[in-house]
């Protein structure tokens, strides 16, 4: 039983093979934390709490003239704002009459094997043998606030997910300010270190980490997306923890939205940690009997490093994440024709990309933006879902026969979020933007955003995108969007719901996303904002793969690739071999290495291949059998981040090892040449120690504990970002 309740002491104890959560119902009813780490067994952790007198901290009316007891300092499990507790809140409303007082008792709870889903929001899911869900129901005894606090718990994994549910059962409307879905008070540690991953279009999940500190540090999106600026998916570390050693804990947030992940350390050094939706921006309506569904977060606790965090999260996001056919079969090599062409391409162009590529292994062509409407350069087009004949001559169905003529399938690129003002769509409905109707509205690559939040846009969307797909075999789509947020209002609603338009805008994408994906079973999805800038867990439940980034120079990616394989599987990432010199960078790295760092993610190619030379097309094919061989390793094996590009090691390296542990596939890129150097080494990772691994293609063999504790020595390689693979192979 992962989940136990003790009636005498009133202790829930959830257990994970490796990690221990703690709560009690106390004295007065409130449902205190006690603890959250490596798994500890027989032990209800109450004594960690204490009753201390701490001035300027208030007691609650129960209380009475004990002034040991507060809120401001015992560990709470959902902190309110409003009654004494003057940390990061997680839920703050303002009741029918105008206060802002909301105290939260324990009514009930209930535990039962499996996992309910999410009301219109993406959410992790498993078996009754998988998973064992907790909820536990709190309540407001004046107002009738109700907030129901789910946990749910996968063993094997080491991963709990929480969200809560909150409904005004009270006699008039109330409006939530602050609604988050997960609040952890640490009460025995404040030496965290805090790793978080900015970035910027074109350089996303970049990775930073800091000690913690007095006081709060958050980041967060108020872009109306997850963002390339940030992202929802934050680590709680030990301060010397690394990939194989310490305590981490990391959170991610199954949502596309704004968010805030706030650390937080008080007064006598307790860790609170809180995560949810954004309260900017944000006020909920919530009348007589409604309720409101706050997102999920996964927690995954590792005692083991961040690798086995990471492996953690690669192996929940898989298989009880993201859905559908798409999960479990290989997806196909694809090459996109947008930094072959970007606008300027015609029916002709792009089937003769189809031909080259289909020569050489590839096996779907994707049609990128440009190819309907009035789209020949960003100004104009976009709503317009109907084919551009002048590009697309003959029609679709005559393009898409012909690709498959050549054994390629097809994919096709939406932006279906967003509209031009120069467009059919706008002139018929300005009214179905996200905007005042007294201003005129910011443009950001000179559109506008369409809100999500009506029925009607998303009935225009959903027949649209359903007419293209009938029109020929499509088999692929890419979900663009390449703007953030702004005036956001909208028309449809009235003056006190505006604050409710951010998070009916996402919850208006999965509503549409989730027909679409359910009545298309056998199209893949791929996610894409300007690249990597929703690469959330959110939409991974609807699109198994996310374009990356639109940087696709191979060092570049060293980079954003890493910081992404801390929470998301290779197989969610998508990566592309481009020409050179890069289109984002200038930089110029051989096709060997554009093909190694590409091949860790869902492998493509996005350059004119027909300019290619027959050398080159030569390495294209070697690399797209080296991808197919390895496909099952790469994909659903175990990941390992042998350095970090931010290091002092003149290389970086990471490993693929099959489950069974039969093969590897080891990768390096030299990223600092020197001239008479040093032996390079890399140790590996997971391989099973007393095994003898062959090296694919030489005869060379080592014992896998040679391998893991001395090393491969690689051969010296000579030349700026020069890159390598190691087939490795159990010998039986
Ligand atoms: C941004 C995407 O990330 C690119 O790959 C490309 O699809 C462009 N949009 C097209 O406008």
């Amino acid at each position: 039983m992962a989940i136990q309740f003790n009636q005498q002491s009133k202790v829930f104890t959830l257990h994970t093979k490796n990690s221990t959560y703690q709560m009690q119902v106390d004295k007065f009813q409130y449902l205190l934390h006690l603890y959250y780490g490596s798994k500890i067994e027989n032990q209800e952790m109450t004594y960690l709490l204490q009753y201390n007198d701490r001035g300027f901290s208030s007691n609650p009316a129960e209380a009475y003239k004990d002034r040991t007891y507060s809120l401001d300092i015992l560990p709470q499990e959902y902190s309110v704002f409003g009654m004494g507790d003057y940390r990061e809140s997680s839920l703050q409303v303002v009741n029918t009459d105008g206060s802002f007082d909301v105290q939260l008792k324990y009514v009930s709870h209930e535990i039962y094997k499996g996992k309910k889903g999410l009301q219109g929001l993406p959410a992790t899911y498993g078996t009754e043998d998988e998973v064992e869900t907790l909820v536990i129901h709190l309540e407001d005894e004046v107002t009738k606030v109700r907030v129901a606090l789910q946990y749910s718990v996968f063993e094997q994994l080491d991963a709990i997910t929480r969200s809560a549910v909150i409904t005004n059962s009270g006699t008039g409307d109330m409006y939530l300010e602050k609604a988050m879905s997960c609040c952890i008070d640490f009460t025995n540690r404040n030496d965290f270190d805090y790793i978080t991953f900015y970035g910027r279009h074109a350089l996303e999940r970049q990775m930073e980490r800091t000690p913690i500190r007095h006081g709060k540090v958050s980041v967060e999106s108020i872009r109306g997306c997850s963002s390339h600026q940030q992202n929802p998916f934050v680590i709680l570390c030990d301060n010397d923890a690394n990939e194989q050693n310490g305590e981490c804990y990391g959170f991610s947030f199954v949502y596309s939205g704004n968010f805030k992940a706030t650390v937080e350390v008080d007064q006598i050094n307790q860790t609170r940690f809180v995560m949810g939706i954004h309260d900017t921006g944000f006020c909920y309506l919530l009348q007589r009997e409604e309720s409101f569904v706050a997102p999920e977060v996964i927690m995954v606790y590792s005692e083991s490093g961040l690798g086995q965090m990471s492996r953690n999260y690669h192996t929940l996001i898989q298989n009880n994440l993201c859905r559908g056919k798409f999960k479990n079969t290989r997806r196909p090599i694809l090459i996109n024709n947008w930094e072959a062409t970007y606008f300027d391409f015609t029916s002709e162009k792009l089937v003769s990309i189809a031909k080259d590529a289909s020569e050489l292994g590839i096996e779907m062509l994707v049609m990128d933006d440009g190819w309907f409407g009035v789209r020949n350069d960003d100004y104009s087009g976009l709503g317009d879902w109907f084919v551009n004949e002048d590009k697309i001559q003959g029609g679709l169905k005559k393009l898409v026969d012909e690709v498959n003529s050549y054994g390629m399938k097809f994919g096709i690129w939406f932006e279906p979020e967003m509209v031009n003002e120069d467009s059919e769509l706008y002139r018929k409905h300005p009214e179905w933007c996200l905007k005042t109707p007294v201003r005129e509205g910011n443009r950001s690559r000179f559109q506008y955003v369409l809100d999500m939040s009506r029925e009607d846009v998303r009935e225009y969307l959903y027949e649209s995108i359903t007419a293209i797909l009938k029109q020929a075999n499509i088999e692929y789509i890419k979900w663009d969007m390449n703007r953030h947020l702004a005036n956001v209002y909208s028309s449809e609603l009235p003056a006190n719901r505006q604050g409710e338009v951010y998070h009916r805008y996402v919850l208006g994408l999965y509503d549409l996303l989730e027909r679409l994906v359910t009545e298309n079973p056998n199209v893949l999805f791929e996610g894409c904002s300007g690249g990597g800038g929703r690469f959330d867990a959110g939409m991974l439940y609807y699109t198994p793969q996310i374009w990356t980034s639109d940087n696709t120079d191979p060092v570049d990616r060293l980079f954003i690739q890493y910081g992404t394989s801390f929470c998301y599987p290779v197989s969610s990432m998508g990566a592309h071999v481009s020409a050179i010199p890069n289109h984002q960078t200038g930089r110029v790295t051989p096709l060997n290495t554009r093909g190694v760092v590409a091949m860790s993610g869902t492998f493509g190619y996005e350059l004119d291949i027909n300019k290619m030379t027959e050398e080159e097309k030569e390495v294209v094919k070697v690399q797209v059998e080296t991808y197919k061989r390895n496909y099952d390793t790469i994909n659903y094996g175990d990941y390992y981040r042998l350095t970090s590009p931010y290091g002092k090691e003149r290389f970086v390296a990471w490993q693929f090892v099959s489950k069974d542990k039969k093969k590897s596939l080891v990768n390096f890129v030299l990223t600092k040449p020197e001239h008479n150097p040093p032996i390079l080494h890399m140790k590996l990772q997971g391989l099973e120690p007393k095994k003898v691994y062959k090296v694919v293609g030489s005869e060379e063999c080592y014992t896998g504990e040679a391998l893991m504790k001395a090393g491969y020595r690689v051969k010296e390689q000579f030349g700026d970002y020069t890159a390598l693979q190691v087939e490795l192979e159990m010998c039986e």
